[in-house]
């Protein structure tokens, strides 16, 4: 027998092994245990058994040392005709020092069993070995350089699960095939792969591997030899697995993964895709969180939006503060009018301090204040009601300065602190208000009569100034004792007008969404029908009139016949009797040279607290009135305002002089 006949039938017995791979049917740490061996020709013509192995435990030594190193090795030692070839092949899982423990015991069996190697008989020349992760081929012929044999034996030896269909060997074979490209590329010629396949509920795991000293070409060509004997060797009918080993290159797959250390798999294939329910709440949950991330961006981009334009407001409000302070300050020379700094204000008024407080009006508290050049102010803080721009604020103010009469209180100018410090500043009155001697039974007495008519004379004039030749046409809305400040001469003056312009803004005649005004001085008209007009500056001073000439107060309340009146309806009642002196205020009474001028007083007092506005005289008619001679013949006042108005409470009330605000809505 030649020797490449022998070699072709040792091939053929040596690499039919085909292992049944139920890995788990395997008892635990049987993976060392044998799977098969095969034996070869005996040694032909005078070849000496002992030089042949003395070459096999040199080579075996060398075999032993390539695996721990490379993780399989090939060798030859020695001469023909006693020389020895080799291959040894670790798993790819399994390699180094374990592995070289195996492979040296599986070699020490090999050479040095005593009767006949695996039952080979001593003659024979040729063992192959195959473990369950290491494999080993020992020969006196020279099987490296050769091509490794196609498998073309059968093996029926699997077991064949009842659903596994025809496709099963396509699967297999795409996997194997997949990784077998991918081992001939690798250095150490191994590579393993997963496929899963939801349908058939199927994992299939595949490994293969050749010895290292295989060029790629080779190494592809080996596995692909044992591929296409898979179809033959496995029966259509499927298996759970299979692996087909021969000693340079081996197959195999498995339907279960505990066979090789799934951790660095080469290949994953068909890896299930998510459900559809998956794939559903995916897209719920992606959807939800981009819409709220989008109304969040929405939201924040509004905000931020908001606060870019308020930001500008005040960058825009503090310009138009600069720019009129400016403007103010060049003006502030030729004006006679100034403007104050804050600091300033609060320096003469002691810190706006509750001793320098000489009163509260409906538009702020009042102080007075001493300027460094002896200059004595008042200082009027205004509240915050104010919702006038501040261009719209300095232009009033500038208008009202320009009021100059000398029955109006001089503004002499004004402070602005940021959006609502506004501070005007006004001549100081040394006699303070007309109420705090008109009402005082002591002090009246200092006002006779004559004083008494250069007083309702002055604000009469400071009124007809304001109605008529200011241009302007203020309506004070707010007249009453406590506006008329006394200078040392006790010559009047108004306070407080222009308030309702400085606040409003409003023209001569107007509905007013702010009523401003005080119980018992507001005309009837504008307090329930925020109608304003110059006739409610003119009922407000007829109130005034009658409270200078009686010493009384509006707000009191008069018996007249057995019942209770107000100041107005007691006046006109005791008018239409012919009593009217009875309302003159004691300390005035005596002297009958004043007679006519107080009955033409009263009378007048009566025609402007007339209930219509229109029955009312204007301010100049007024003053001709007072200043008429006894040819002059008045209309006959017809009943005042308020005349059913009953006062409540005893004869005698206190003082009251609560400013009232009603705010109309439009
Ligand atoms: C045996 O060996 C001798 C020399 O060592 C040689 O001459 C002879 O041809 C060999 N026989 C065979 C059958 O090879
Ligand atoms: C491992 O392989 C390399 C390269 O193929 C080789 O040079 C080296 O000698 C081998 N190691 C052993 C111990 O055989
Ligand atoms: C076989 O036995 C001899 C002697 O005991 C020993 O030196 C040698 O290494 C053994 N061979 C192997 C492959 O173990
Ligand atoms: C495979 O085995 C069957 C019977 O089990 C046999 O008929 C057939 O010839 C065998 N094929 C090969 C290539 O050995
Ligand atoms: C997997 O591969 C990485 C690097 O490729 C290696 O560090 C790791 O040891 C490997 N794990 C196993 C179990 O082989």
């Amino acid at each position: 027998m030649s020797a490449s006949v022998v070699h072709r039938h040792f091939l053929l017995l040596a690499v039919a092994l085909v292992a049944l791979a139920m890995t788990l049917l395997l008892p635990t740490g049987a993976e060392d245990t044998i799977l098969g061996h095969k034996c070869g020709m005996p040694a032909a013509g005078n070849a000496s058994s002992d030089a042949y192995r003395s070459n096999l435990n040199a080579l075996a030594a060398i075999l032993v040392a390539g695996a721990r190193a490379n993780g399989s090795a090939v060798g030859a030692v020695g001469a023909p005709p006693d020389a020895a070839y080799g291959v040894a092949l670790c798993r790819g899982d399994f390699t180094s020092d374990a592995c070289a423990r195996g492979l040296g015991d599986a070699l020490h069996s090999a050479v040095n069993d005593s009767e006949s190697a695996f039952g080979c008989g001593r003659q024979v020349r040729d063992v192959t070995l195959f473990y369950d992760r290491y494999q080993l081929r020992l020969s006196g012929v020279d099987f490296l350089s050769g091509d490794e044999p196609r498998w073309a034996g059968n093996n029926t030896n699997f077991v064949a699960p009842a659903d596994a269909a025809q496709r099963f060997d396509g699967l297999v074979k795409e996997l194997v095939t997949t990784i077998a490209a991918i081992a001939a590329e690798r250095p150490d010629r191994y590579a393993t792969g997963r496929s899963r396949f939801e349908e058939q509920r199927l994992t299939l795991y595949g490994l293969v591997q050749c010895t290292v000293d295989m060029s790629p070409e080779r190494c592809r060509a080996c596995l692909d030899g044992l591929i296409s004997a898979f179809p033959a060797t496995f029966r259509p009918s499927g298996q759970h697995g299979g692996r087909i080993l021969v000693p340079r290159c081996t197959v195999r797959y498995e339907t279960d993964d505990t066979f090789f250390n799934t951790a660095n798999l080469s290949v994953d294939l068909h890896k299930p895709k998510p459900s559809k329910s998956w794939l559903w709440a995916t897209i719920a949950v992606v959807s939800v969180l981009v819409l709220a991330a989008s109304f969040l961006l929405h939201r924040w981009r509004k905000i931020r939006r908001k606060r870019e334009l308020a930001r500008l407001e005040l960058r825009r409000l503090s310009l138009a503060v600069k720019s009129v302070i400016n403007l103010w300050r060049m003006e502030e020379g030729n004006s006679g009018f100034s403007l104050y700094d804050f600091s300033q204000m609060k320096g003469a008024t002691n810190g706006f301090s509750i001793e320098n407080k000489l009163g509260q009006g409906g538009f702020g508290a009042v102080y007075k204040g001493l300027l460094p050049d002896g200059l004595e102010i008042a200082v009027k803080r205004l509240g915050p009601r104010s919702l006038q721009g501040l261009l719209e604020f300095k232009n009033e103010i500038q208008l009202i300065a320009k009021l100059q009469h000398r029955s109006l209180v001089r503004l002499l100018g004004c402070c602005i602190e940021g959006e609502h410090e506004k501070i005007l500043v006004y001549e100081y009155m040394p006699n303070k208000s007309l109420d705090l001697i008109i009402f005082d039974s002591k002090k009246g007495v200092s006002l006779d009569w004559p004083k008494r008519l250069n007083i309702i004379n002055g604000i009469s004039q400071g009124l007809l100034y304001l109605h008529v030749h200011s241009r302007l046409c203020v309506v004070h809305r707010d007249l009453k004792a406590t506006n008329i400040l006394l200078d040392s001469e006790m010559n009047p003056k108004i306070s407080d007008f222009g308030m309702a312009r400085i606040f409003s803004s409003s023209v001569a005649e107007s509905n007013t969404t702010r009523i401003v005004g005080t119980h018992g001085y507001i005309a009837p008209e504008y307090a329930s029908d925020g109608v304003c007009s110059v006739k409610s500056d003119v009922f407000s001073f007829g109130v005034l009139l009658l409270e200078i000439i009686s010493g009384t107060m509006t707000t009191g309340s008069y018996r007249y016949d057995g019942k209770l009146y107000k100041l107005i309806a007691y006046a006109w009642l005791l008018w239409k009797a012919g009593q009217w002196q009875e309302l003159v205020d004691r300390c005035l009474i005596g002297n009958q040279e004043y007679h006519f001028t107080m009955e033409r007083y009263v009378h007048v007092a009566l025609l402007c607290v007339q209930e219509s506005a229109d029955d009312r005289p204007a301010m100049d008619e007024v003053v001709k009135m007072l200043s008429s001679g006894e040819g002059a013949v008045l209309p006959e006042p017809k009943r005042p305002a308020y005349f059913n108005v009953r006062p409540v409470g005893t004869e005698m009330s206190a003082s009251c002089d609560m400013s009232i605000s009603i705010t109309l809505s439009r």
